[in-house]
This record gives structure tokens, C-alpha cells and sequence, in this order.
């Protein structure tokens, strides 16, 4: 077990870092998962870090993330973007891969949005719908939370009766209405990847209540509760999981389908940050 100590240390530089360059740290921050790096082009950048520049950050390994954190506006706010991030099944362990996450509670970030590409077992969400998370299931078998808990983030045993901020979610299903962007509700299940879920598996998952399956997010989300931060998230569907009918998925489906949402998923977020 490595000492909690160095972590927070490395934590703390990194948010040091990050606030000697950026200077005064937005409310909200958005986490730009496959596909949706899009939003980074239509906000107004004003001072981008490449993640290998800031200390303990994680190097990205999937062609998909770019690994920068952007300040700049969108929807008329000032926020900051984790464009990437960093997944288990590249090798890197729970509490690597939400460093930047630690970094955003750390600078003062109060709302986190976070984006990502799923498969869905719900029959009623077909490719390239954006599904608003209402729940999880930690399906991973590993916890950021683990070991030694350092107070000053938060409690040893957080709550989580509402990961996913009910004032959020329905201002968010309010934006959607008002954008004529249609928005589901659904169940996230995490596992680690990589490989996509045999037949057996995607049956398994929606028989245990999950409308979604990935590869991220979880984590990010434990961690974000842990500090306090209200939590939004959206997935897109991007290959349907249907057990009795499964065809194979390739990764260029998976990007195509998250490019299609990308437009609406922008918008939506947009939305939702002029209304914060
Ligand atoms: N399974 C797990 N993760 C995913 C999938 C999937 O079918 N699609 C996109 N991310």
C-alpha cells in the first residue's frame, strides 16, 4: 500500500501547478470523454496545459484522448475541460486515473460534468442517443476511495444516495426540452475493459439493472462525491447491445456513432452551463 501522504502531495503540486498558470479557477469543470472532444473547439480557449506538463497527471494512451486541460468559456461561463482521460484498462490504477479529478476538488471546482461512450442493453436507446446517468454500478472491482482516507477531501464512508445532483439532472432535462434534444435516463455499469462484453455478459448486466455499460466514469464520480462537488453526467450510446442479435463492434463505429452526438451533447452541455 502506498502511503496516502504522497498522493495528497502530488495532488496539492499538481493544483499548485495548475493554479500558478491559470490564476482564478472556474465553478465548473467538463470532462470530455471518446468522441466529444468537439466542445473543445467551440469554447473560447484562453490557456491550454498538456496534461504531460502537469505533475502526477496520467499519459493518455488511446488515440481518441487528447490529454489537455483547457480554461476557457462556453455557454457564456468560464470553465475548465479535461480533454482525455486516462482509463484502468490502460494499466493505470484507481486512484491514477482520477489525479485530475483530485485536482479539480483541490482547486475549488464545485460542479463536474462529465461525458463518455457507452453500450447499451436497454432496448429502447439505439446509437448515438445521448442517455442522461441517473445511477451507477460500480462493476470495476477496484474503488478510488481505497486505503488511508485523508479528511480534508472528505468522509471515510461517503454517501452515495445521489451521485448524480437531482437539481442538475432536472435543470439538465430542462435545457434538453428547450434545445429539442431528446434525453434519456438511464443506469451506468462500469467495468474495466478493454475488450467489449461477451453475450453472456451484456444479458448478465441488463439483468442486474443497467441500462449502459462502459469503461470509465465511476471513479470520477466516487471521487467528485467524496470531495462534495455536484456531479452531471451524459453518455452516448454508441453500439447496441443486444445479447440474442450482437454484431461485432469495431472502434470506428464506437467514434462514429459518439461524432454523431457530439452536436446535440454540445449544445446540451451548453445549455446547462448558461443556466448554472
Ligand atoms: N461495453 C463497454 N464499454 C463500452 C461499450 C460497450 O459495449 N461501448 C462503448 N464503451
Amino acid at each position: 500500500m502506498k502511503p496516502i501522504h504522497d498522493y495528497v502531495l502530488l495532488v496539492e503540486e499538481a493544483a499548485r501547478y495548475v493554479r500558478e498558470q491559470f490564476g482564478a479557477i472556474p465553478e465548473t469543470a467538463v470532462i470530455l470523454g471518446t468522441g466529444l472532444s468537439g466542445l473543445a473547439s467551440v469554447a473560447d480557449e484562453e490557456s491550454v496545459l498538456p496534461y504531460t506538463d502537469i505533475p502526477g497527471f496520467p499519459e493518455l494512451t488511446v488515440d481518441s484522448h487528447q490529454g489537455t486541460l483547457i480554461k476557457g468559456r462556453l455557454g457564456g461561463s468560464q470553465v475548465l475541460m479535461l480533454n482525455g482521460r486516462a482509463h484502468l484498462y490502460e494499466g493505470y490504477d484507481a486512484k491514477e486515473v482520477t489525479i485530475p479529478v483530485r485536482v479539480l476538488g483541490s482547486l475549488g471546482v464545485k460542479n463536474l460534468i462529465i461525458s463518455n461512450a457507452c453500450g447499451a442493453m436497454n432496448p429502447a436507446f439505439s446509437a448515438g442517443d445521448i442517455v442522461m446517468i441517473e445511477d451507477h454500478i460500480n462493476l470495476m472491482g477496484v474503488n478510488p476511495l481505497e486505503g488511508p482516507n485523508h479528511l480534508a477531501w472528505g468522509p471515510r464512508f461517503p454517501d452515495m444516495s445521489d451521485p448524480y445532483d437531482k437539481e442538475l439532472r432536472a435543470l439538465a432535462y430542462d435545457a434538453a426540452m428547450t434545445e429539442g434534444i431528446a434525453l434519456s435516463n438511464g443506469v451506468y455499469v462500469s467495468v474495466v475493459g478493454p475488450n467489449l462484453e461477451t453475450r453472456a455478459e451484456y444479458r448478465m448486466l441488463s439483468r442486474m439493472g443497467a441500462d449502459v455499460v462502459g469503461m470509465s466514469t465511476v471513479p470520477e464520480v466516487l471521487v467528485a462525491n467524496h470531495m462534495g462537488m455536484r456531479v452531471l453526467a451524459f453518455s452516448v450510446v454508441t453500439d447496441e447491445c443486444d445479447p440474442d442479435n450482437l454484431a461485432p463492434i469495431s472502434i470506428e463505429d464506437v467514434l462514429a456513432a459518439a461524432a454523431r452526438a457530439s452536436d446535440p451533447l454540445q449544445r446540451l452541455i451548453e445549455r446547462v452551463i448558461a443556466r448554472f
